[in-house]
């Protein structure tokens, strides 16, 4: 691993405003930037960067960090792979070897184990008995390379197969059993895929966490099965091909979003790279909010059919509810993307891509299919739906347009619509804006636990200020203050600077002060202190010690029976009262 200074120089080569902007669009407003959270289902710029202190912290959800925490969090990975990502992108030589050091976790087996099937089956695929899959995936116009992009296999016909090969290679039962490769019935230990093609999953640092296995011959069983959810599998939270698509996506700030993943295998052999499949379940809050991290343009391409329509209504719901309006392709002819790709042609599809429906068109044919417009009562819930909709909508040209066709359909005057949407759009205001929570906050927060907090956001700014906490403040009452401010002490005491930069790196393994740090980061306080604030702090937390310790005093004395240790304690309390008249 790196010294401390190097991984500082590695930070300070970069600017994290240039960083995050390649990520999310920023604007100036004064000395710092704004843009749109990606880690909590925002609307509105909360997230502010400063190119000055080089730290980014969200007002809304109090995520802060540096560069560093800033790739961790937003591409899910590690500390020294974020450290890699800012020397690369420097241009400084480091080599931290991530691939090979990667630390062993309690889940290690089960990676191993999926790494070894993958092969397995990738082999199997080029043997004489994978012949018949192939031919299958050679009649769907899948080529040989495609197999190997997408690591495409072909598991055994004989059902104890990978289990005694998984055996010999020493995995235990209950490791085997856990995988969710092998599973065991009154045949003893067999392996849940037989005579399937197998499609590796890949968590969304391109890790394999599972598989699907597709059947190639006509027969009642299931089409795909899945492997069963284990601790490093979630269903909801996996968006299969997000590991390839991801920087493609960022590059274009585009993803398109389709259902299956033989839709995304087609569209990758097309050039189409930047899409990601839901693979077929409904679309999670945590699903919405990867890919609201992959691009600011989001194409929805779901099958043809009514179940794709559905399907597109719901994830578009989803989105619309973290602040992404998606853009929506329709397929004719009931065609699944695979389908019309092939039927249609690279062209024919990319056209598609280039003139999506807007979010509020969609809503209009969807709602009209399911209702019959002649009918009053169906008139009635399509406009009340339709006012719905473009309420959640900030793009005013959008919402202009779409009340206008509204209109058109309903035969009512666009005023008129224009005064539902307004009531509406107030009612919404009363019952669902929650005050913020700064300011919920500051009334539950004891005048102590204020001043300690205002007094850690001046030291995270001022050498002054943590001096003047070394030499007065002993102790901070409230625990996850206490640590904090010991942490910074400490880090002045071994740097001789305060760098709010720099000590992120060093709590970045400290989800808890992290955390504490997130909360004071956000407060809205202005940047400038006078002393006599600082000092204020300072005074309310030593009162408020000397007062803890004089109720301390006060309960001893009530329960000594002792009139000598009586005395000594009686003679404490004065003592202490003289001391928090002096402050
Ligand atoms: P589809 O039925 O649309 O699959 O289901 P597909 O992509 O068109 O696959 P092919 O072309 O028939 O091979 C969409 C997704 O739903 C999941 C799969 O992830 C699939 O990609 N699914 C579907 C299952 O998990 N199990 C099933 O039995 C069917
Ligand atoms: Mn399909």
């Amino acid at each position: 691993m790196l010294q401390t200074e190097e991984i500082n120089q590695i930070r300070s080569s970069v600017d994290i405003v240039d960083v995050i902007s390649g990520y999310l669009p920023l604007t100036q407003k004064g000395k710092n930037f704004f843009g749109v959270c990606p880690f909590h289902d925002d609307h509105s710029p909360s997230m502010s960067v400063s190119r000055e202190k080089q730290i980014y912290t969200c007002f809304s959800c109090g995520a802060t960090g540096n560069v560093f925490k800033f790739l961790m969090d937003y591409e899910n990975i590690t500390f020294p792979e974020a450290v890699q990502k800012v020397a690369d992108k420097a241009g400084i030589a480091v080599d931290l070897h991530i691939k090979s050091h990667h630390v062993k976790t309690a889940n290690q087996e089960l990676y191993d184990i999926y790494d070894y099937a993958l092969k397995c089956y990738q082999n199997h695929l080029n043997t004489e008995s994978g012949q018949t899959a192939k031919e299958y995936l050679h009649d769907r116009n899948i080529s040989d390379e495609v197999m190997k992009e997408f690591k495409i296999g072909y598991s055994f016909q004989k059902r104890e197969q990978l289990t005694s090969m998984l055996r010999k290679k020493g995995y235990s039962d209950k490791d085997l059993l856990r995988s969710g490769l092998v599973i065991q019935n009154e045949y003893g230990y067999t392996d849940i895929y037989y005579d399937r093609i197998m499609f590796p999953l890949y968590d969304m640092n391109g890790r394999v966490v599972g598989f699907s296995g597709r059947i190639y011959k006509p027969g009642k069983d299931f089409k795909y099965i899945n492997t069963k959810e284990t601790e490093i599998f979630k269903k909801g939270e996996l968006l299969y091909n997000y590991h390839r698509a991801k920087d493609i996506a960022r590059q274009k700030n585009q993803v398109i979003v389709m259902e299956g993943f033989m839709d995304v295998i087609r569209a990758f052999t097309i050039d189409v790279k930047n899409a990601i499949a839901t693979m077929g379940t409904a679309v999670t809050k945590e699903q919405a909010l990867a890919i609201k991290k992959m691009a600011k343009e989001v194409i929805l391409c779901f099958d043809g059919d009514q179940a794709g329509e559905k399907a597109t209504y719901a994830c578009s719901n989803e989105l619309l509810a973290i602040g992404v309006v998606p853009k929506i392709v329709r397929l004719e002819e009931n065609l699944d993307p695979d389908e019309y790709i092939q039927k249609y042609g690279k062209e024919q599809f990319e056209r598609k891509l280039d003139q999506p429906m807007n979010v509020l068109d969609f809503k209009m044919l969807y709602y009209k299919h399911h209702r019959d417009l002649q009918n009053s009562m169906d008139l009635a819930n399509y406009v009340n739906d339709m006012i719905e909709e473009v309420s959640k909508v900030e793009d005013e040209v959008l919402r202009e347009l779409t009340l206008q066709k509204v209109a058109d359909d309903s035969g009512l005057t666009v005023e008129f619509l224009k005064e539902k949407l307004e009531q509406k759009e107030k009612t919404v205001t009363l019952t669902t804006v929650k005050p913020k929570s700064s300011t919920r906050e500051t009334k539950k927060m004891s005048k102590t636990e204020q001043a300690e907090r205002n007094l850690i956001f001046y030291m995270l700014r001022s050498a002054e200020v943590i001096k003047m906490y070394q030499k007065k403040v002993a102790f901070m009452p409230t625990e996850e203050y206490r640590f904090l401010a010991r942490e910074i002490s400490f880090y002045y005491k071994a740097y001789h600077e305060m760098n709010e930069a720099d000590f992120l790196t060093s709590i970045a393994d400290k989800p808890k002060l992290m955390k504490t740090l997130g909360k004071i980061s956000s407060l809205e306080l202005k940047e400038d202190y006078t002393l006599e604030e600082i000092e204020d702090y300072i005074k309310a937390i030593q009162q408020y010690n000397i007062q803890y310790e004089i109720d301390r005093m006060k309960i001893r004395l009530k329960e000594e029976v002792d009139p000598m240790k009586k005395a000594k304690y009686a003679e404490k309390i004065v003592e202490l009262k003289r001391k928090e008249e002096a402050i």
